[in-house]
């Protein structure tokens, strides 16, 4: 590749994904070749990226001069031959392992020695594709993700035979086009899609065991844990006919580890027809295009009963909240009180038997967050209703919203976030990719505020253990196993950040 002058790219395949790389290259000041085995879908895609540069000139995001230069630099041709001159050439065609082997296979023919053969795959193995062709050492992954030039993360994957240094040209190439590179090893979903699963699995496991509905679920990961969207709202919204084989595959290649194990639901969705957002209704119904939330509950207007707040996790900020919104405290668990319980990894029937506590009166309140944002609440089966209502009534002083579940070891946002926090630490045990990159890939490709291994750390790693443990133990379900990164950061009480020695 010459210094002095941009890198010429080609890109073929001119569906979704390959206008938009085509787009960001052109507008980065390279040189494009751009090709597609149907020549109406070149021209569509070619109109397309120019109807994107007059948009982007009418909302003073270019000039005029500047958009022209940018569609001169982009050069449609009809015949693979042409890109003999590219250093670099990306396809972005069909996602099938033949068509890809084919074409670099023909490619490598082409193109001189040293071009570089780029993959944007979402889930075949880079190895693979590079396996047949002629100097495999020149193929790698870069995966782009929709819309690309929107979504400014790109993963960047060498293969187990690509050139070593490929990395470090390729991330070179991608910060010059403004998107943030980040590297990960050829391994199933790579990093983001890997990452991604514990939000999925998990509030599909919750709705399972019949904790709370999906509402509920995406209510507490936005308003509690400070999620931009919930699992079922982010479902509804990519559609359960891409999520699901994508869920299916995940788990099918790690051979069938249980933490990514979907759910049965899925399938019996796709079938029906509720894919989400695109067939007018998924976990959620749409009214042209708006999604239809089911009504709020309201909190009940009851007399209280003194409230007994039991001592642990978060027990001193829940006796602060109660004593401002005027509530009477008793200090003993007395036979007419409400008894609050605020157990970390733990449901609340266990937590009232292990602390001598009358289930029927005991309600759970989810200390992990705190109480600034909405609050949990959860009970054991025997609870009473007028102390659940007792529950609801006091936590929603103040205009709180409030979130009423049935009984969870790690009720919602506790599950939910350990889980993320463990497939984020054991993407990192397993040397795929850096803590730092895995924060900042999920951040940019899944639209977290804060990275996994930040988020832990913020939380707290040994409460992240705790939770885990206590969940493991309550289910026997190794999904909840806890990594070895988690688990030595923890006891060495070092940042989940911390990289081996
Ligand atoms: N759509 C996404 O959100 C997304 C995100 C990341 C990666 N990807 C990956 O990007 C690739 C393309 O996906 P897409 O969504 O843009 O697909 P698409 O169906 O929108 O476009 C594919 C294009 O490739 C053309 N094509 C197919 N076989 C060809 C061949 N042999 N030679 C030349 N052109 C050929 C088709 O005519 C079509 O225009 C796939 O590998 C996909 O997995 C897609």
């Amino acid at each position: 590749m010459s210094a002095a002058t941009k890198p010429v790219i080609g890109v073929i395949g001119a569906g979704t994904m390959g206008r938009g790389i085509a787009q960001v290259f052109v507008q980065a000041g390279h040189r494009v070749l751009f090709h597609d085995a149907s020549t109406p879908a070149l021209e569509a895609a070619c109109t397309f990226i120019g109807d994107m540069l007059t948009r982007a000139v009418a909302k003073d995001r270019m000039t005029q001069a500047e958009a022209g230069a940018a569609i001169a630099r982009l050069e449609p041709v009809d015949s693979l031959d042409s890109f003999a001159p590219c250093d670099v050439v990306i396809e972005a065609i069909v996602e099938a392992l033949e068509p890809k082997q084919a074409l670099f296979t023909k490619l490598a023919d082409i193109l001189r020695n040293d071009a570089i053969l780029a993959t944007n795959t979402s889930s075949l193995a880079v190895t693979r594709i590079a396996a047949p062709v002629p100097g495999p050492e020149r193929v790698v992954g870069l995966h782009f993700f929709n819309p690309v030039p929107l979504m400014k993360l790109v993963e960047v994957i060498p293969g187990l035979r690509t050139r070593p240094d490929l990395v470090a040209e390729m991330t070179t190439l991608i910060d010059g086009i403004g998107h943030t590179p980040v590297t990960a090893t050829d391994s199933p979903g790579f990093l983001v899609n890997h990452a991604g699963r514990g939000l999925y699995t998990e509030g599909l496991r919750l709705l399972q065991e019949g904790v709370a509905t999906p509402h509920q679920i995406d209510d507490v990961m936005r308003e509690a844990a400070g999620f931009r969207m919930g699992p079922f709202e982010l479902l509804d919204l990519t559609g359960l006919d891409v999520s699901f084989p994508v869920m299916q595959s995940i788990y099918e290649q790690f051979w069938q580890e249980p933490r990514f194990r979907p759910s049965p639901m899925p399938p019996l969705r796709v079938a029906a027809g509720l894919l989400g957002r695109k067939t007018g209704e998924g976990f959620y119904r749409y009214d042209a295009g708006k999604i239809i939330r089911p009504a709020p509950v309201e909190a009940p207007d009851i007399d209280l009963p003194p409230v007994y707040v039991t001592p642990g996790d978060g027990a001193a900020e829940l006796t602060q909240t109660l004593l401002d919104a005027g509530v009477t405290l008793c200090n003993s668990p007395s036979p007419e009180a409400l008894l609050l319980i605020s157990p970390l990894g733990r449901d609340a029937t266990s937590t009232a038997l292990d602390l001598d506590l009358d289930p029927t009166r005991t309600v759970a309140v989810d200390p992990l967050f705190g109480l600034a944002g909405r609050r949990t609440v959860m009970t054991t089966p025997v609870t009473r209703p007028e102390m659940r209502e007792a529950a609801f009534a006091a936590l929603a002083r103040g205009g709180k919203g409030v979130t009423v579940i049935h009984d969870s070891p790690g009720f919602v946002a506790q599950r939910m976030v350990a889980t993320i926090t463990n497939i984020a630490c054991e993407i990192a045990q397993a040397r795929i990719a850096t803590p730092e990159d895995i924060d900042r890939a999920t951040m940019l490709g899944l639209g977290y505020r804060i990275g996994p291994m930040v988020l832990g750390d913020r939380l707290g790693p040994a409460r992240i253990m705790t939770i885990l443990t206590a969940l493991q133990e309550a289910t026997g379900d190794p999904r909840y196993r806890p990594s070895l990164w988690l688990k030595r950061r923890a006891a060495l009480g070092v940042s989940l950040l911390t990289p081996e020695g």
